[in-house]
């Protein structure tokens, strides 16, 4: 949302984060922010006059209509891209044979999936989210804070949309762990059974809620990734611990190296080659 709109409302500055937030605005139906709207509009009429509530309405429409085409003709630098990396890259954990050349897929990663949804018509704000969200936050700082003790590499947001005839969406992370041994080790954390044993005391008393985890133990030379114009997300936003304490980033440049999925792979066998299809050229 636009700064300045907080500076005009005077609004504390953890309204504008709750309404910007992605979770939050999934909460209502485009239809139903609409006519939020259209009472809003009627309330500033009262308030003010109608002719003013609606300057105030096409002023800021406008700015943002405004900014958006200035970005679009390129005016504006685009905030969206300023992460990306403007061509195409791999994940890779960095390891090199003799000749200097990045092994590709050369260590085994587990990955985990863990989501949650509600299933309440007040979405977010049901009973128990809070309880919930708090666990998961607080489980996120643990595995953020100790990483590398952890055996935890990083992990991308989602969001999910909702299936279709429902109103809400499932919330998660994809999670990168280096083996198996550390997500059971966090699972057994004090922070993980914590939540675990509120969940196992509460989760009953909140039929509306649903939580879930998948793992997958993926051993080495059978996986790969490629990610062209892309913010490093998933596995290539992790970082590998190295010697004292100094982690390296995943991405590796994809232009000469890794083109194709066998490279990536790190799997040089000729059948492997010979059936490589993905992204090759
Ligand atoms: C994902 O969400 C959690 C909980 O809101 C937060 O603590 C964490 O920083 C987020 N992670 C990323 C990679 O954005
Ligand atoms: C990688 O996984 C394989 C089984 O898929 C296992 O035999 C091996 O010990 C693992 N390597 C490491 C370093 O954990």
């Amino acid at each position: 949302m636009a700064p300045n709109l907080r500076k005009l409302t005077r609004a504390p500055k953890f309204i504008y984060k709750l309404l910007d937030s992605h979770v939050f605005r999934s909460q209502a139906r485009t239809t139903t922010w609409m006519l939020l709207g259209g009472c809003l509009h009627l309330l500033l009429s009262t308030l003010l006059t109608p002719r003013l509530s609606a300057f105030l309405f096409l002023i800021l429409l406008g700015g943002r209509l405004l900014k958006n085409h200035l970005i679009a003709t390129k005016h504006l630098r685009n905030p969206e891209l300023d992460a990306a990396i403007p061509h195409r890259f791999a994940a890779s954990f960095q390891d090199r044979d003799a000749s200097g050349a990045v092994i590709g897929a050369s260590r085994n990663v587990t990955v985990l999936i863990l989501g949650a949804k509600s299933s309440h018509p007040l979405g977010v704000f049901a009973p128990g989210v809070k309880e919930l969200g708090a666990f998961m936050g607080e489980m996120m700082r643990d595995l953020n804070t100790r990483s590398a003790e952890l055996g935890y590499l990083g992990g991308t947001n989602f969001t999910g949309a909702p299936n279709s005839g429902d109103e809400n969406a499932q919330v998660g992370i994809i999670g990168y762990f280096k083996d198996m041994e550390s997500l059971h080790a966090f699972a057994h954390s004090e922070v993980h059974r914590k939540g675990w044993g509120w969940w196992n005391k509460n989760g009953k008393q909140y039929p509306h809620l649903g939580i879930y985890h998948e793992a997958y133990d993926v051993p080495a030379h059978s996986w790969e990734a490629i990610y062209i114009q892309m913010a490093p997300t998933g596995l290539s936003a992790c970082t590998v611990p190295g010697k004292e304490g100094v982690s390296m980033d995943m991405v590796t440049d994809a232009r000469k190296w890794g083109r194709t999925s066998a490279q990536r792979m790190g799997r040089t066998d000729s059948a492997a080659v010979k059936t490589d299809m993905l992204y090759s050229e």
